[in-house]
C-alpha cells in the first residue's frame, strides 16, 4: 500500500495514518512529526522550524523535499508507506510524482479526508498528544483514563503550540490557499478518493480501506480502468 492522505489540519490524517500502519505493518510518513522531532534536538534549524510552524505557516517545499526523498529511500520503505501531511503544495506534488515515477516506479493512492473548518477548529482546541509514544488523544471523543496521562505508556499529554485557536485559523487558511489545490491535481491525474471524515474513527477507516480496495481491484482488472475514484460521501 503506497498512500497519501490529504485534509486540512485537524482532518484525522495522522489518527488514520496510524490505523494504517497497525494493520498493514508499513510505515506513517509524518512530515509534521518529522518537523516537530529536529525542533526537539533544539539545533539551529530547529529553531528556525519552531518559528515558522508556531505561526502556522509552511517550512520551505526545498527542505521538505530533501527531508522526505531521505526518508522514502529507507528499506522499510520498499513496500509501502502512508504520506501524512505531505504533499502540501503544488511544487511538493509535482516533485514527489517524478520522485516515485523514476526511482520508485510505483503509483500511488490518494485519500482526502473532508471535514469543514467550524468543525476543526474545536477538534483541534481538544486535541491532545502524548510527549513519549505520540499516541493522540481528543478530550471530547477519546479522552484519556487519567487526566493529563498517557494510556498506553504512561507519558504526559502535550497541547501542541500550533493548536492555539489564532494559530489554527492561520493554518486553515493556508491550507486553503496552498493545501487544497492538490484535490483537483489528484483529480485530475485520476488518482484521487474522498471520504466523509465527520463519520467516527471507524467508519471513516473503513471507507479509507475502500479506497485502496478500489485502486487494487482496478489494477487487477476487476473494473474498468482506474478511473473511478470519488468514494462515496455519506
Ligand atoms: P502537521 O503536523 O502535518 O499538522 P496538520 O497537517 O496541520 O495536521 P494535524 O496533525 O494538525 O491533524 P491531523 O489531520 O493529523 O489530525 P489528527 O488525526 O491528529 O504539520 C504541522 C506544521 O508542520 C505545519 O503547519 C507546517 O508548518 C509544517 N509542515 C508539515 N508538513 C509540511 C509540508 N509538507 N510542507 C510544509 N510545511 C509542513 O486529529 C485531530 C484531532 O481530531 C485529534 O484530537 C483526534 O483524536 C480527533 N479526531 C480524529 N479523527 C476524528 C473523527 N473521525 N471524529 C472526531 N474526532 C476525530
Amino acid at each position: 500500500m503506497f498512500a497519501i492522505l490529504l485534509g486540512a489540519p485537524g482532518a484525522g490524517k495522522g489518527t488514520q495514518a496510524q490505523l494504517l500502519m497497525k494493520k498493514y505493518g508499513i510505515p506513517q510518513i509524518s512530515t509534521g512529526d518529522m518537523l516537530r522531532s529536529e525542533v526537539a534536538q533544539g539545533t539551529a534549524l530547529g529553531k528556525q522550524l519552531h518559528e515558522i510552524m508556531t505561526r502556522g505557516d509552511l517550512v520551505p517545499d526545498a527542505l521538505i523535499m530533501q527531508i522526505v526523498e531521505k526518508r522514502l529511500q529507507a528499506p522499510d520503505c520498499f513496500n509501502g508507506f502512508i504520506l501524512d501531511g505531505f504533499p502540501r503544495t503544488i511544487p511538493q506534488a509535482e516533485e514527489l510524482s517524478k520522485f516515485l515515477k523514476y526511482k520508485m516506479h510505483i503509483d500511488i493512492t490518494v485519500v482526502d479526508i473532508s471535514v469543514q473548518d467550524d468543525v476543526i477548529i474545536d477538534r483541534l482546541a481538544n486535541r491532545r498528544v502524548c510527549g513519549t509514544c505520540k499516541k493522540v488523544y481528543s478530550l471530547t471523543v477519546n479522552p484519556p483514563i487519567v487526566d493529563g496521562k498517557c494510556d498506553r505508556c504512561d507519558g504526559e499529554l502535550k497541547h501542541r503550540a500550533d493548536d492555539q485557536v489564532e494559530t489554527i485559523r492561520k493554518r486553515l487558511n493556508v491550507y486553503h490557499d496552498n493545501t487544497a489545490p492538490l484535490i483537483r491535481f489528484y483529480r485530475n491525474k485520476k488518482l484521487l478518493h474522498r471520504v466523509n471524515g465527520l463519520q467516527k474513527v471507524d467508519d471513516v477507516f473503513r471507507d479509507v480501506e475502500k479506497c485502496f480496495n478500489m485502486n487494487k481491484n482496478a489494477k487487477e482488472g476487476y473494473t474498468t480502468g482506474r478511473a473511478v475514484v470519488e468514494a462515496p460521501m455519506n
